[in-house]
């Protein structure tokens, strides 16, 4: 077996400590639904002690779409901030500094009861979504750049696998045995304390990027010890070989800012694929499920709609795990373009159920089927994937600004829809996964046409696809062609 498909120990652990980033992230995705009702008589009552009369209906709902939204404008943030830590402090170290974010967040949120203080609720969910938003940009660059090329798909899932068991054990915490009481809730939402806790104890351990200490800081001999621990192995000469290639390249480029990317036709296709694939992943309207899947099966008469949520949140899992596996073998393009398509079916198949509860009483077990199916097909590739590619489309020059860039675009699609979706549902009614619908079509001919497969291909050989292309070769390599340019020699 060559170096570029072997797991290490020393390998496992760094991408193992940076996905608790994403465990995160994905906690705190999925924590505010549950304990809506309790947390909501916590408001009422505060500001009845406050100034002595009840708290209006709007105001209520007010305050509660703040707090929950308010987490994806610090995403917003947070996502757009990352390129100015890592050239700075080091991609390891980013993630590392992060961690006081999370500690702020815990404790504003977990005394914001103590306090008598929705406002520090607030503001301690805007915190832990600018953690969250440079997490989404730290983990996968980090995962990215320590990962052998035969191995990045599968590791780069890890950040998925992250948020998805994040969103599950939220989704099992929140239940009123366990935490969604209104004793424990404030435990519940400072829980992320414990996972910044164990991350900051490990991250020290685990070994800064090499291709951040030979490209940016140009320490070849300490990039060399440690990808020599990374891979097992005592000849990393083809790696090395592999990083000043892109070092050399990226002299030629200098560094690259947010405005370049959009003016260089050198980076003007992959930038348009890595923002598309991100509103793929959230227009497909994914988070109208994990925000508000209990109301959805609420809606379409499911006993239980709880349960069937946290059903959901397995499958969720399940499926990313299945992910994992495949995407070295099946590629990025075709499951990605598998899971747009399953997707509209499933999308398709929901509108049915719902158009047709009122006359067939057993359409309610066909919604739960299409939500699973919808969750399956999400996870097979629009999940994972758009997170990790945008590493894989850019060089070493480019990829800070290009992170920034797909996170930011990612953020405002996710705050679109969370705070959009209950109003279009009011007016769509049981129509309104039609809109999906249309919306993954157009993200499927997108990906046909336009996504070049990255699978088994270095990040330099990729880079010069994409420079063949803007050099006036456009016609001439369709995705498929860009595909054979190395992709096998992994296999
Ligand atoms: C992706 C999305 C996130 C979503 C999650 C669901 O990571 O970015 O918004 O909640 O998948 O599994």
């Amino acid at each position: 077996m060559d170096s570029g498909k072997q797991i290490t120990f020393p390998l496992l652990m760094s991408v193992g400590t940076a996905v608790i980033g994403s465990l995160q992230f994905g906690y705190n995705t999925g924590v505010i639904n549950a304990p809506q009702k309790i947390i909501e008589n916590f408001i009422n009552e505060t500001y009845r002690e406050r100034y002595q009369e009840p708290i209006s209906e709007s105001q209520l709902t007010a305050i509660w779409a703040i707090s929950v939204s308010i987490f994806s404008v610090g995403g917003i943030f947070g996502s757009f901030s990352v390129g100015f830590f890592v050239n700075r402090l080091g991609r390891r170290n980013s993630m590392l500094i992060a961690n006081i974010l999370a500690f702020i967040a815990a404790a504003l949120m977990g005394f914001s009861k103590m306090a008598s203080s929705w406002e520090m609720l607030i503001i301690g969910r805007f915190v832990v979504g600018l953690y969250s938003g440079l997490s989404t940009g730290f983990v996968p660059m980090y995962v990215g750049e320590v990962s052998p090329t035969g191995l990045r798909g599968a590791l780069g899932t890890l950040h998925q696998l992250g948020i998805v068991v994040g969103i599950l054990i939220a989704q099992i915490f929140g239940l009123e045995m366990i935490m969604g009481n209104a004793e424990y809730w404030p435990l519940l939402l400072s829980f992320l304390f414990i996972p910044a806790v164990i991350q900051s104890i490990l991250l020290p351990l685990c070994p800064e990027s090499p291709r951040f200490l030979l490209i940016n800081k140009n320490e070849e001999n300490k990039a060399k010890t440690i990808l020599k621990k990374l891979r097992g192995a005592t000849d990393v000469s083809s790696d090395m070989q592999e990083m000043k290639e892109e070092s050399r390249q990226m002299m030629r480029e200098k560094k690259v800012t947010i405005l370049e990317l959009f003016r260089s036709p050198l980076y003007r296709q992959p930038i348009i694929i890595a923002i598309t694939l991100q509103l793929s992943q959230q227009l497909s309207g994914i988070n109208a499920v994990f925000y508000y899947s209990t109301r959805i099966f609420e809606k379409a008469k499911v006993p239980q709609p709880v349960y069937a949520t946290i059903g959901a949140g397995v499958v969720n899992t399940a499926f990313t795990v299945v992910s994992l596996f495949v995407v070295e073998r099946a590629g990025r393009r075709t499951l990605h373009l598998l899971g747009l398509m399953g997707m509209a079916v499933s999308a398709v198949l929901m509108t049915i159920a719902l158009a047709l509860l009122e006359q067939l009483y057993w359409m309610s077990y066909v919604s739960i089927v299409a939500i699973f199916a919808f969750v399956a097909f999400f996870e097979m590739g629009p999940g994972p994937i758009p997170w990790f590619i945008v590493a894989e489309l850019f060089s070493q020059g480019p990829r800070p600004s290009a992170i920034a860039v797909a996170g930011f675009s990612n953020w405002t699609s996710n705050f679109i829809v969370g705070l959009g979706f209950p109003y279009v549902e009011q007016v769509c009614g049981p129509y309104v996964f039609v809109i999906f619908t249309v919306l993954l079509l157009f993200f499927f001919i997108f990906t046909y046409f336009k996504v070049p497969e990255t699978r088994g291909r270095t990040f330099d050989d990729i880079a010069a696809g994409f420079r063949q292309t803007a050099g006036g070769g456009a016609e001439k390599h369709s995705p498929e062609e860009l595909n054979s340019l190395g992709a096998d020699s992994q296999l």
